[in-house]
């Protein structure tokens, strides 16, 4: 056994499971250049998908799973993501004068999610260094990364299932999902093999491999459970593509000092950084709410009917 197994066995062995995990590290310090111009002056993460910041779905996901201390890795014009998760005294003092009670306990219970910190990323040098910047926060605990832009759905519990094979392992656990050869470009990727009980395991994880190269089409997700070796393997890591550092990159570096597993899921991610994916979560959320459904679902069906007659003319 490596220095790094042996402390991830003592991390096992203390009372005979792993202990568990509170602690999640949200990314959102990138610029988000994929989705200009609407984040010129706004984050990506605050964009809304019906009446909810995409951030707030993403600290939803991590308190359902259990995870109630949430560290945000910020930058330059994100102060919104802060104030939208700090008490708002005004607001909250307007809407009791005015008897507004629903939307009072609304805005609270934002508020009251989780206990919220931040860390500035400073130079957003990739996803690698700003998870890097949580070292400190983490200490020698494993920990989830969630990323700012991927939503799940909730019924999927992709972050719950990957905490169960933490549990089971006390090794990290990426999660991955296949994607079509024109796609894997695009993600991190990795080429796995199963064990006699059903774990997979990652053998190799590349970022963003031309499609030739790419050693399969499973790709990587939003989603990771990380021991704390991780952040030794990322401080060794260099700039890699883009001259950022890549936390694919520390992966791979993790891979040679510990058993990295891989949880496949098939359905249930909207990338919010990508704008069709953000139009599909926008309009499957909507459809989903009691609410909004029943007239939206209407309103679709009249419009595709009309657009269908129209090609018919
Ligand atoms: P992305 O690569 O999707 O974000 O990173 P980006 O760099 O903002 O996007 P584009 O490609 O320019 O449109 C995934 C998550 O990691 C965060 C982002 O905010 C996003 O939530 N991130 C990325 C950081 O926190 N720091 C970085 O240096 C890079």
């Amino acid at each position: 056994m490596t220095s790094s197994e042996n402390k991830a066995a003592a991390r096992q062995s203390e009372g005979g499971v792993t202990k568990p995990i509170r602690k999640v590290v949200i990314p959102a310090a990138g610029l988000g250049t994929r989705f200009l111009p609407a984040t010129k002056a706004q984050p990506k993460e605050m964009l809304p998908l019906v009446d909810t910041p995409t951030i707030q779905y993403v600290v939803g996901e991590a308190s359902a799973a259990g995870l109630d201390d949430v560290l945000i890795i910020t930058g330059r014009g994100k102060r919104s993501i802060e104030d939208h998760f700090d008490r708002s005294f005004e607001l909250e003092h307007s809407l009791e004068l005015a008897g507004k009670t629903e939307e009072l306990e609304l805005v609270r219970s934002i508020s009251e999610m989780v206990n919220v910190h931040y860390v500035r990323q400073g130079d957003p040098k990739g996803l690698g260094h700003a998870v890097l910047s949580a070292r400190q926060h983490i200490g020698d605990e494993s920990f989830v990364v969630m990323l700012g832009d991927d939503v799940m759905d909730p019924k999927a519990e992709v972050t719950k299932n990957m905490l169960a094979i933490h549990a089971q392992t006390g090794y990290s656990v990426v999660a991955l999902k296949e994607v079509s050869p024109e796609e894997i470009s695009s993600y991190g990727c990795a080429r796995v093999e199963t064990d006699d009980d059903g774990l997979v395991r990652i053998m190799e994880i590349v970022e963003k491999p031309k499609r030739e190269e790419a050693p399969s089409n499973l790709a990587v997700m939003g989603r990771y459970v990380f021991t704390p070796t991780l952040f030794d393997t990322l401080a060794e890591t260099p700039p890699g593509r883009g001259g950022e550092i890549q936390l694919t990159d520390g992966i791979a570096a993790l891979m040679s000092k510990e058993p990295v597993y891989g949880y496949v899921f098939t359905w249930g991610r909207y990338d919010i950084g990508n704008k069709l994916d953000y139009l599909r979560a926008t309009v499957e959320i909507a459809l989903s709410r009691e609410d909004l459904g029943p007239p939206f679902r209407e309103f679709l069906v009249d419009l595709l009917q009309t657009d269908l007659d129209s090609q018919h003319v």
